[in-house]
């Protein structure tokens, strides 16, 4: 079988998601990295392709040079992923697909909400698979509490706690990952919102298969002079009058990537905690808990499928990873990809950033999530 060829946008030397997604997409060797604007500064990009082994004719300084190089070579790429900051990924898409490429595009969609309308516009023009990696649901035992909320596990889902605690920005910003993080020029709307409290929104959202229709945000400045939120707290009420809570916050010393999260309904509870991820926990009416083990028996087929080691033999961030791009080259081949997230969750995370950010500007109570 021939492998998918991969260009890569954004993942420089000292990136931090750019070699994850490499790892990822290469994992199975369905997939390879061959190209890439790896770095807005030419030498740059050359010196990643020297650490992705990636011959240094195909790390190009511009989208431009690339896509007009690719499509001459017989083995140009077939796809894009773009890990640059966000308000670079509406350019990036918009460019990858004008040269008739399929994306995948890391979180949040945009920078800002006009951007994620243009490009949902064009994605839905061009009919190309378009992925977005809300890495959180790669993970085999998500997907199985997925399964297990749908197979009625917890009874009727009653409230959702979730939360992303990080204690990285808790003092002022210094460090290539935090710069941009901290510049609405170039991370948009929101801050803390936007680079994680939207991968506790979809995981939310991803585990109980409900939809927020409606949230009250209180989301903070603490750290001073900084320009965006970076302490947010939030309340939701999902479509099936579900109440929930969530908390994500990166100035929460001592915390390092707390995401956790806990359904509740008539019949049960479950627990998933991203730290411990190999385990979830699932607790009866009657007081008895289940530990769900990763790679064991007691797992479904959306988890077994997705599943490398066997249990005791730790999973992690990486596989998980691997698992959305698993997913993404089987759509590219044609197959099914149903838990893969695609422009619609994209586009529900914006709606969710900018909505959070307006409403607690304006001090506006509960307000409805409208997409
Ligand atoms: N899914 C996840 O779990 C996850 C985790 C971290 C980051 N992210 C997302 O990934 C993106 C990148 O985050 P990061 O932490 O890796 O940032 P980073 O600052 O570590 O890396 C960004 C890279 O993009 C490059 N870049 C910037 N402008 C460019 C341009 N015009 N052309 C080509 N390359 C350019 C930079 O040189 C750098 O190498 C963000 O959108 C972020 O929200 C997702």
């Amino acid at each position: 079988m021939q492998r998918l060829r991969m260009g890569m946008i954004g993942g420089g030397p000292g990136a931090f998601i750019g070699p994850v997604h490499r790892y990822a997409a290469e994992m199975d060797r369905e997939i390879e990295l061959v190209a890439g604007v790896f770095s807005s500064l030419a030498a740059r990009g050359k010196a990643a392709a020297d650490v992705y082994r990636v011959d240094p004719e195909r790390a190009y300084p511009t989208l431009e040079a690339m896509f007009a190089a690719e499509r001459e070579r017989a083995d140009g790429i077939d796809f894009v992923a773009i890990v640059s900051p966000n308000h670079h990924h509406l350019p990036a898409a918009r460019a990858a697909l004008a040269a008739g490429l399929p994306v995948m595009t890391d979180k949040p969609l945009t920078a800002t909400l006009d951007e994620a309308d243009e490009l949902a516009g064009l994605v839905r023009a061009a009919g190309l698979p378009f992925g977005v990696t809300y890495t959180y649901s790669g993970y085999p035992l998500v997907r199985e509490a997925r399964a297990r909320v749908a197979s009625g596990a917890l009874g009727t889902v009653r409230k959702i706690v979730v939360e992303y605690p990080q204690g990285w920005l808790a003092t002022e910003a210094t460090g290539k990952q935090a710069e941009w993080r901290v510049d609405p020029a170039r991370a948009g709307l929101g801050g803390c919102i936007g680079d994680i409290g939207v991968h506790a929104f979809h995981l939310a959202e991803f585990i109980s298969g409900l939809k927020v229709v409606s949230l009250l945000a209180d989301l903070g400045t603490v750290v001073p002079g900084r320009a965006l939120d970076d302490d947010c707290t939030v309340l939701l009420r999902f479509d099936n009058g579900a109440r929930g809570v969530l908390l994500a916050s990166q100035i929460e010393v001592g915390e390092r990537n707390g995401l956790r999260i806990r359904l509740y309904g008539d019949r049960g509870g479950l627990a998933w905690r991203q730290e411990t991820p190999n385990m979830l926990e699932l607790t009866t009416l009657d007081g008895r808990t289940e530990i769900v083990h990763a790679g064991s028996g007691q797992l479904g087929p959306d988890a077994l499928a997705r599943t490398r080691t066997p249990a005791g033999h730790p999973e992690g961030y990486l596989e998980a990873f691997a698992n959305l791009y698993r997913d993404f080259a089987a759509q590219l081949r044609g197959e099914p990809a149903p838990l893969l997230p695609g422009l619609d969750d994209g586009l529900r995370g914006m709606a969710f950033i900018a909505t959070a950010v307006s409403a607690s500007r304006a001090g506006a109570g509960w307000v409805p999530l409208t997409v």
